[in-house]
């Protein structure tokens, strides 16, 4: 794809499931580990809100006034943003109400409020490689130069 991979922020995400899968397992104690998984939340929902953040303002824009045909499948892109981005930063709260005596009462609902956002960001990534695959086969080979070109900047 011209746009982007989701590489980066799925090996991150993947990272954070198996610290997730560790806790509920209780193969990691929870007291040692609640600074730690804080620390890779807060880092995993800054680089995905920056990477959202450039694509409605960079990419969907020029793709949308390229290729109108598809804006409504862009603005559901953006609405699965929000979802996305509640769903992380739920998890993220969740953890940041704890401290480290009182994590192992709360592992389960941040699992499961972390496995929200996992099902969210999983379909999220399978819908914008379709549309974005579509928009980008409708582009001149001028106009994908020019998307390369805006890509750079994405995380
Ligand atoms: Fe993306
Ligand atoms: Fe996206």
């Amino acid at each position: 794809m011209l746009v982007h991979d989701h590489d980066v922020l799925t090996s991150h995400v993947e990272h954070i499931s198996a610290l997730m899968f560790g806790l509920t397992g209780r193969q990691f104690a929870p007291e040692a580990m609640r600074d730690q998984l804080l620390q890779q939340l807060e880092l995993l929902r800054d680089q995905m809100l920056e990477h959202f953040g450039f694509e409605e303002e960079a990419a969907f824009p020029f793709l949308v006034e390229k290729v109108p045909g598809h804006a409504q499948a862009v603005r559901a892109l953006m609405q699965a943003h929000d979802r996305i981005g509640r769903s992380l930063t739920e998890t993220v709260e969740l953890v940041t109400l704890t401290n480290r005596d009182t994590f192992s009462l709360q592992v389960s609902p941040v699992a499961e409020s972390f496995e929200r956002f996992v099902n969210n960001y999983r379909s999220h990534v399978r819908e914008e490689a379709e549309v974005l695959t579509a928009m980008e086969a409708e582009l001149s080979q001028s106009q994908r130069d020019a998307l390369s070109e805006i890509a750079k900047g994405l995380v």
